[in-house]
């Protein structure tokens, strides 16, 4: 059963920029299996961003392009990963309408990423129905080319795991058909907010962007979430829960230097300021050859639309291939 070709998908809802959690969340994945998979998809996921933005579809569209140019500039290169757009792969709709028979109501409903986001945006019972099944049609997003790798943040796993319940009952239905789904989280499955929150999110407005300026980087990481209680330097400061520290631990390589300064922190002596500015350069130096690689690639934005054309078209080969067999395994196959 294993040993089987590994083929990778994942995508971004095309809501707004990317910042940093989607980098240690995802991205880093989304870049080493380029190089190991034997076919690696990404999709700007436009249908599923308007599943919450119905009433906004300028702001989908103008970001399209944003999140192409941020995975390019990140690294993802065309002639190793299928860039496309989900809208465009009409079988994807095609095969969510038939996976709808396969998952409950009460189902929907228990999924804990959709319960959380559900409660962020207060939809309640008035949640619009194609939201409420994003889950679904995220599974049809993954298995239309039978992709069973998916490097996803942390906040995606019950998603993935409502699609496993569907190959499941496919396949027990209606004859083997599609593979398990493997995921793969990154180191840092879950970036925190620049404001403590335990979440970096576009909706809370606590992100560092893959694209901000070294003015902007500077601004919000003076503002960063510290220890509230560290007001004089000669204080002693806490190092767990302090935003700062939390990111040296992550993006800055040189450790025993990062873990003298916590112990200066915790004993007084150490302002906040040093830690700050410390970080601002750290994170400057991860971010700089992305803004920069970003600018360059924006300055051609009709090139990035010929990729996700090209990436489309050969995504359409494979959706085909697949409807055609799940439509004679539920013997919907008649011309
Ligand atoms: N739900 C994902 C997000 O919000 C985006 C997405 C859509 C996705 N389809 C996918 C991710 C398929 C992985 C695989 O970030």
């Amino acid at each position: 059963m294993e040993n089987k070709r590994k083929i990778v998908l994942t995508g971004d809802r095309p809501t707004g920029r990317l910042h940093l959690g989607h980098f240690v969340g995802s991205i880093e994945n989304r870049l080493k299996l380029q190089d190991e998979a034997d076919k690696a998809f990404y999709m700007v996921a436009d249908i599923q961003a308007l599943t919450d933005n119905a009433e906004n579809p300028e702001k989908v569209r103008e970001n399209v392009l944003e999140v192409a140019l941020d995975n390019l500039a990140c690294g993802i290169n065309p002639k190793k990963t299928t860039m496309f757009i989900q809208s465009e792969v009409p079988e994807i709709a095609e095969l969510t309408v038939l996976f709808l028979n396969l998952v409950t109501l009460a189902r929907l409903k228990r999924n804990p990423t959709v319960k959380s986001e559900m409660k962020d945006k207060g939809y309640e019972e008035n949640v619009p129905v194609g939201f409420l099944t994003y889950p679904i049609s995220q599974a049809a997003d993954i298995l239309f080319c039978k992709s069973n790798l998916i490097p996803v943040g942390e906040d995606q796993l019950p998603v993935i795991e409502q699609a496993n319940e569907i190959v499941d009952d496919f396949n027990r239905i209606y004859g083997q058909t599609f593979d398990r789904i493997k995921h793969l989280v990154g180191n840092t499955p879950r970036l925190v907010g620049i404001d403590g929150n335990s979440k970096m999110s576009k909706s809370l407005g606590n992100g560092i962007y893959l694209s901000d300026s070294y003015e902007i980087i500077s601004k919000k990481v003076m503002n960063m979430y510290t220890d509230p209680k560290h007001i004089h330097v000669q204080d002693p400061g806490k190092v767990e829960g302090n935003v700062v520290f939390t990111y040296l631990d992550i993006f800055d390589n040189k450790k025993e230097e990062v873990s003298l300064l916590k112990k200066q922190y915790e004993k007084g002596g150490l302002g906040d300021v040093v830690i700050k500015k410390r970080l601002i350069e750290v994170l400057e130096k991860v971010i700089a050859p992305i803004r920069e690689k970003r600018a360059e690639l924006a300055k051609n934005p009709k090139a990035v639309m010929r990729i996700l054309e090209k990436g489309t078209k050969e995504a359409r080969k494979e959706a085909k291939k697949t409807m055609q067999e799940v439509k004679k395994a539920i013997k919907i196959d008649y011309f």
